[in-house]
């Protein structure tokens, strides 16, 4: 029988034209450029125009993993998209950036992941699964979010930190063999989520939490906009990436000297340090994008991924450490050789 392995062999990205600098935020709210730089290491964001929506976003970057892999669209056999701002509800994002990419005719499975800022992870690890079972030879994973849309502008604690961006990888399966020693590919993913923590970081939206006074339901618990409690979440976002980052290398018998770029979620320059300086990591080998994209949720790895293969920083036989921490809790890992 035939094992695979999961190979990323493209990516892409797409960011709105619209930079929305700290200054002009200043001009709006009682902040400032200097408060916002030196707490989160942000210095502007990416806005979606008018008429973008999320898959409009996903499928540009989409188009150009795409490109990059040397794969038709019409050649993908599973589309996960990771996002907590889909363009609706229902049906799946994903589905309408099946049809956006002209693939529709193929009726691959097309479904969303939500799990906030890990969702890019998440959604790399569940395509893996797909592709090891060998349900699946490409998988398109993309992670896309309009989070100008779910942040309230009035609020100064929240509506700094986001933007809107988006990222995507090909994987292909590759058949595993005792030829290759150190074969490109997913070497493994590790993902945890805690619930417990809803209250700590929480955004609107839900059908279930509106109120019905007219069959007598008048209890309303829908939150307005993005909720967050962000120096408990700066915490336990510190702690969880400093396990995650240990049961990674833990799990490959690996040292962390041994890996050469880490990847890291994109929500605040203090986190990212941190979690350099327990890999014993220079950040110079850290792909920081958080300056220029802010926080961009599940769509801030694979921006940052794509960036540093782009730019060649990332060269085949590299070990690349992505990891992420979200609303949930939720937090994982994913270790590639690239
Ligand atoms: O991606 C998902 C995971 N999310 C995160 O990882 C975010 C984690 N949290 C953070 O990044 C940080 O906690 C923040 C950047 C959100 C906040 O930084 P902080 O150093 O934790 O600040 P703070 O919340 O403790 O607020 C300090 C002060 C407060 O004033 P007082 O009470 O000390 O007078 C805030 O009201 O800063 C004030 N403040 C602001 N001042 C100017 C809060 N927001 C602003 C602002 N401009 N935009």
């Amino acid at each position: 029988m035939t094992h695979y392995r999961a190979r990323i062999i493209g990516s892409g990205s797409y960011l709105p034209e619209r930079r929305l600098h700290n200054d002009e935020l200043a001009g709006r709210l009682d902040t400032s450029d200097e408060w916002i730089f030196s707490r989160t290491g942000i210095r502007e964001r990416r806005i979606a125009a008018a008429d973008q929506f999320t898959s409009d976003l996903a499928t540009a970057a989409a188009r150009q993993a795409l490109a990059a892999a040397s794969v038709a669209p019409d050649q993908i056999d599973l589309i996960l998209v990771a996002t907590s701002t889909p363009d609706l509800i229902f049906p799946a994002t994903a589905t309408q950036v099946q049809y956006k990419l002209g693939c529709h005719r193929g009726r691959a499975p097309a479904f969303d992941l939500q799990a906030v800022c890990t969702g890019f992870i998440y959604a790399l690890s569940v395509a893996e699964k797909f592709i090891q079972s060998g349900s699946c030879r490409h998988a398109l994973v993309i992670g896309a979010e309009t989070f100008s849309r779910a942040v309230d502008w009035t609020d100064r604690t929240t509506c700094i930190l986001f933007g809107d961006g988006a990222g995507a990888v090909v994987l292909r399966a590759e058949p595993i063999t005792a030829a290759h020693h150190h074969p490109p590919g997913i070497l493994s993913t590790h993902l945890h989520a805690d619930g417990s923590y809803i209250d700590l970081l929480k955004g609107s939206g839900g059908y279930s939490q509106r109120a019905m006074p007219v069959l007598g339901l008048d209890q309303e618990t829908n939150v307005a906009g993005v909720q967050m409690r962000g120096n408990e979440v700066f915490k336990q976002a510190v702690k969880a990436l400093d396990e995650i980052v240990d049961e990674t290398l833990v799990a490959n018998q690996l040292t962390r000297t041994d890996v050469d770029w880490l990847v890291p979620h994109q929500a605040n320059i203090r986190i990212i340090q941190s979690t350099a300086k327990r890999l014993g990591m220079e950040m110079d080998r850290v792909v920081v994008t958080v300056d220029r994209h802010g926080n961009t949720s599940a769509a801030s790895v694979p921006l940052a991924l794509d960036e540093a293969v782009r730019d060649g920083r990332i060269q085949p036989g590299h070990l690349v450490l992505m990891e992420a921490f979200g609303s949930g809790f939720t937090w994982g890992s994913a270790l590639v050789r690239w």
